[in-house]
Formats: C-alpha cells, structure tokens, sequence
C-alpha cells in the first residue's frame, strides 16, 4: 500500500541526492521558492519541453517566439496585472510570519475555494474558525487580510530609471507584440503563438519544493481565433476520454469526474468552446504519453469565483501527488479580454481585418466639420472638436437630430450648430471589418508536471530479495535513455566505442565502470534510465551484448550493429521491450542466454564474473 507521505519523503530525497532539483544557493541559506534543476531534473525538463513544443507548436502547425522576461510598467497597467494579480496576505502580529490568506481558510473552513471571496469576508472566517498561525501557533483573528501584488518590480535603466516588471506569465509578451505577429501570420486566423520560458511570481507561501515557486516555467500557446470564424476539427481528439468535472458536478457537491469523449462533451454542451475540448482532447493524450497516471488525472472546470480576471471559461489540468490534487495546467478562453486591453492603451491597432464572403452595402454616417467656423469659434480645440464630431457620428448618428450638437474634447463641451457639421449619411460598400481575435490559450506549467512525472514514476519492488527504488519514467522523457557498462577493464574500450556510436545516432547515452554490474544497474533505475547494455567476455567473439529493460529487469542478448535502431524504436514507442524477448534470445531471469557450452552470460540481478 502506497503511503503518500513516505513516498514524498523518499521522492525529495532521491531529487537532491540523484541531482534532480534541489533549493537554489543553499549554501548561502537559500532564498524559499527558488529551486536548480541539477543535471538529471534539467534533463527531464528538457526533454518534457521539447515534448510539448513538438506536439503543441510543431504539430499543431503553430510558431514559437522568445520574448524578453522583462517588460515596461505599461504593458502590466494594460494587461490588469498591476490592478489584480494580487493573493491574499495575512500576517502573524507575533511571529511575523506571512501566509496566504485565502489557503488558510480553506485548510480549517468548510470551504473549498476561497480565492473568490474578499479580503474583509477572508478575515471573518479567520476570526469565526480561530485560525492561529501555522508558524507559531498565535491567533490571527483581527490581523488584516490585503491583497499583495505578486509582481516583481525591478528598474529599467540607471539612476532612478523607469519601473518594468518580470513578467508573471510568458502569455504577455505573446499578446503584447500581437500586431507583429499577425503581420507575420499575413492576418489569417486562427493562428497560434507558443513560448516556453520563465515567469515569475512573488508567491506569498512557495511550498512543496517546485510544486509552487517563485522562479517558474511555463509553456503557453495563445491561439487567436475569429469567435464567428470556424472551430477546429474535431475528429482526430473525438474519441479520446475525457475525465471530467464540471462547475455544475462540483456545485451538486460531486468530486468523482464522469469520463465521456471530446466529441459527446462538446455534443452535450458540458464543454462550451470547441477550441477548448479540442485542446483538452490534445493534453489528455499528451499528460499520458509523457508518463502522467490516467488513474490521477482530471479535467476540472473553475467555478465562477475562481476564473481569473481574464477567463470567461477555463478548466484546469489537475493530478493526484501525495493524496492532493495539483494544477497542472489551465485551458482559457480569455474572449478579447487581453487584445482590448492592449488596443485601448498602446499606440498600434491589435485587429485584424474580416473578410466578407461578400461584400455589403451599409449605410455610413458621415460629417465634414467646417472649419471656417470652428477654427476662429474654437482656437486652438477646433481639429479635437472635428475629431469628436466624427467619431460620434460613427458612434450615435442621432446625436445629430437636433439644430445643434454637443461633444467633449480635452475635458471641455463644445456645441456645434448643425448646419456647421454637414452631416449626412452615405450607402457604402465594404469588404470586411476590423475584429480584435478572441484568444483560446492552453498554458502549462512545466515544474510542477516535473515533479508528478517523478511521483507517479516512483516504485519501489524486490529483486532477488533485495529492496529496490526505480523511477518508471516513459523513454520519451528519461534523462538518460541508456547506460553502457563494461562488465571489466577488458571490455572498456568496446563500451566506449558503443557509446560513441550510440551518441552519433543521437542517443542520450550515459557509460558507468565503477562498482559491481548490480550497483551500476540500481544507479541507472533509481534516476529512470530504460535500458542498460553490458559488454562482457561474449562480446568479443560474437559482437552482441546484453540489453536490460528497467521495469521488467528481464535481458536480451543483440548484437551491437542493431542497438542504434532498436534503441530509437524502443524510445518512441514504435517497439516494446517484450517485442525484443520474441525476437532475441532471452537471457538472465533464470532463462538460458542459448549458448550452453559458454559460462552464463552475467545479468542484471547476477554480476557473473564480478
Ligand atoms: N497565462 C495563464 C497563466 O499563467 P496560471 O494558471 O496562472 O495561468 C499556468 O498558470 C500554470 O503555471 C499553472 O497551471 C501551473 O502549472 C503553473 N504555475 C503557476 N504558478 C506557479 C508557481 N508559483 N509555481 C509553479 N508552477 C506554477
């Protein structure tokens, strides 16, 4: 029986100690939510980005930018973050301790979200449930609850320069640059943009090592979409299974998600945007083919308290680590929330132009301001006041009705007799109209699927009645695809040529000659590696080695000249280890290698000759 909190312990320990991730400068007392990725973790981050961008950016057809992590004040003025991306801050009067105010809540209250609820309805409940400090154990009823702005500001420039922020989400510097990006995609919708990089975050609580950090990676796509334009195509995801649970199931107080495919979801209404049950199709089959549990795996929509300022609709990827479910990702469709914001406050116009299928007469309200009037009436207003007059003919045609007409500019009312305007009302002919794109945007967060992989890899077993600690990692993402030992000095430089050639075929290969052959496998299974080769004395006659498979400890002996291939096949999932035990000579496991006058050819539980 699994035992959550054990295998916490066991998991954290073996990232140090194997180099996975560990907190940042430790050795100068660290600072809480950072964390390194050592060399296996930053493998395995690597390999889980170049996953993603093969399925979310190269296969969907998308493009990928680079965008700076820092950005000028008004980009964030725009985007809302400076107004809203707050969390809820209470602090300990005696410890000085600062905790999220609205996880407290939930960890004692009878409520499961209370990110929706206001800083003042937060402090009733810390008061009405006696929440104490988790530090210290003193009261915190009467200590005010704020919002904390969870940016991180920094200057741009020397001296007192002009304030700029690291952004919190790499979905900004997609949005901002929009009007370049549509002149690249020649304003064609839809269209996709990805990034895979940092943001960062001044979490209130970073906890559970990369599973809430303040230095995160994030791997986005903002899909633009015409909202009248056509939807995806649903039938490459419409058979998968979804695991679903909706707003309405939670508020009929389920927690159990009903498993029903794309295409009955979308049928059904449970899902309402087609981009979004497209995307949730894609994910659900790329979480498991990455090596996330389907057993721990939902789709949960937010409850309306919950959505960011942004969303009219999300779901969130979520995961079962240590008995709590985790955010892995969230699907938003974020309407024109962000296009507006940043069309309305920058200098540059964030549409792009629709075509009618045929063109339409409409009819245009029009004024040609005269300006031999308004000039000398005016002064120095009178182009402003020519501006306001045709925008609002554009706006309120019958503001024109009456014998004179009244608009603002620069803050002042200024009224135009209406035989000065000649207004008048044109049919004309148009081709298209100026739409700001509605944005569908999928956008994961690569620690914390880090961290799940390795926690539904975790295993532990007995081999030969030794106890044994294995990290079951998909080939596809394992840090090390295969290790070679040799089994002696004397087949040293036969492993290294293997290595060699290995490494030209593209491989990651890692070469271990220290310590007996069972050591050496229980290395590689602890960090997750899926194959070990073993040169021994055979090798020299007959150019074959031993093959092992992680999971199943079981060997196959194949020649050298086939590895490179069989390696490949076995990493992308064209072949499995039990096709090779039909197809080579199984040996170890008890089972003859088929060379009967030879000695035993040494195995993985049986280090033969050492
Ligand atoms: N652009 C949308 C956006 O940023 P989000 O839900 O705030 O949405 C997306 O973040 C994902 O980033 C989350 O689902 C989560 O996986 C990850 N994430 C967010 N904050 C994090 C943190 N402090 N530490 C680790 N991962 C985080």
């Amino acid at each position: 029986m699994r035992n959550p909190e054990r295998v916490r312990g066991q998991l954290v320990e073996l990232a140090k100690r194997r180099g996975f991730f560990f907190p940042t400068a430790e050795s100068y007392g660290g600072a809480a939510g950072f964390y390194t990725f050592g060399p296996e973790g930053a493998a395995l981050k690597r390999s889980v980005e170049e996953a993603w961008r093969q399925r979310f950016t190269v296969k969907e057809g998308n493009v990928e930018i680079d965008a700076p992590t820092v950005m000028p004040e008004p980009v964030f003025e725009a985007s809302g973050h400076l107004d809203t991306f707050d969390d809820m801050l209470v602090e300990c009067a005696e410890c000085g301790a600062s905790h999220r105010a609205d996880h407290l809540v939930e960890g004692h209250a009878e409520i499961e979200e209370a990110e929706g609820l206001s800083p003042e309805a937060i402090a009733d409940l810390i008061a009405d449930n006696e929440i104490a400090c988790p530090s210290c154990g003193t009261a915190l009823a009467g200590q005010p609850v704020e919002d904390f702005n969870l940016m991180f500001e920094t200057t741009i420039g020397p001296g007192s320069g002009s304030p700029g922020y690291l952004r919190p989400e790499t979905a900004q510097g997609i949005f901002v640059d929009f009007p370049r990006l549509a002149e690249y995609a020649r304003g064609q919708l839809p269209f996709g943009v990805t990034q895979v990089g940092r943001a960062y975050r001044n979490e209130i609580s970073p906890r559970r090592c990369v599973l809430r950090v303040r230095e995160l990676t994030q791997a986005e796509l903002e899909l633009f979409v015409d909202p009248e334009g056509e939807g995806p195509d649903l039938a490459g995801v419409a058979d998968v299974e979804l695991p679903l649970l909706s707003a309405a199931a939670q508020r009929d107080g389920e927690s159990e998600p009903h498993t029903m495919t794309v295409g009955e979801a979308v049928d059904e209404g449970v899902i309402a945007n087609e981009w979004i049950a497209y995307y949730l199709g894609v994910a659900t089959e790329w979480y498991e083919s990455v090596g996330i549990d389907p057993e721990r795996f939902r789709l949960r929509q937010h409850l309306p308290g919950e959505r960011a300022h942004y969303a009219a609709d999300c779901w969130d990827a979520e995961s079962l680590v240590d008995d709590d479910w985790i955010e892995l990702a969230g699907f938003a469709y974020r309407g024109n929330y962000d296009l507006s914001k940043h069309h309305d406050h920058a200098d540059e116009s964030y549409t792009v132009f629709r075509q009618y299928d045929e063109p339409r007469s409409v009819e245009r309200a029009t004024v040609d301001p005269d300006m031999s009037y308004l000039g000398p009436e005016f002064g120095a207003d009178a182009a402003g006041v020519a501006d306001a007059l045709k925008d609002l003919a554009g706006r309120d045609p019958s503001a024109f009705d009456g014998d004179t007409v009244t608009v603002t500019a620069e803050d002042n009312e200024y009224t135009v007799p209406a035989d000065r305007v000649n207004f008048r009302v044109e049919t004309v002919t148009e081709n298209g109209e100026h739409i700001v794109p509605h944005v569908i945007e999928p956008s994961f967060g690569v620690d914390r699927l880090v961290y799940t992989l390795l926690d539904h890899a975790y295993r532990e077993d007995e081999i030969e009645g030794e106890g044994r600690t294995y990290l079951a990692l998909d080939p596809t993402v394992a840090p090390t695809l295969v290790a070679v030992f040799p089994l002696t000095d004397d087949e040293q430089p036969r492993a290294n040529e293997i290595v060699d050639d290995l490494r030209t075929a593209e491989l990651s290969v890692d070469y271990d000659d220290s310590g007996n052959i069972g050591r050496r496998y229980r290395r590689q299974d602890e960090v997750g590696t899926p194959y070990c080769v073993t040169v021994d004395s055979r090798t020299a006659e007959d150019d074959t080695v031993t093959l092992r498979d992680r999971d199943s400890t079981q060997q196959v002996r194949v020649p050298i000249a086939d590895l490179p291939r069989l390696l490949t096949a076995l990493r992308a999932g064209d072949r499995s280890f039990a096709d090779l035990t039909s197809e080579f000579p199984v040996v170890g496991s008890g089972e003859d290698d088929g060379s009967a006058d030879r000695a035993p050819t040494p195995t993985a539980e049986d280090p033969g000759e050492e």
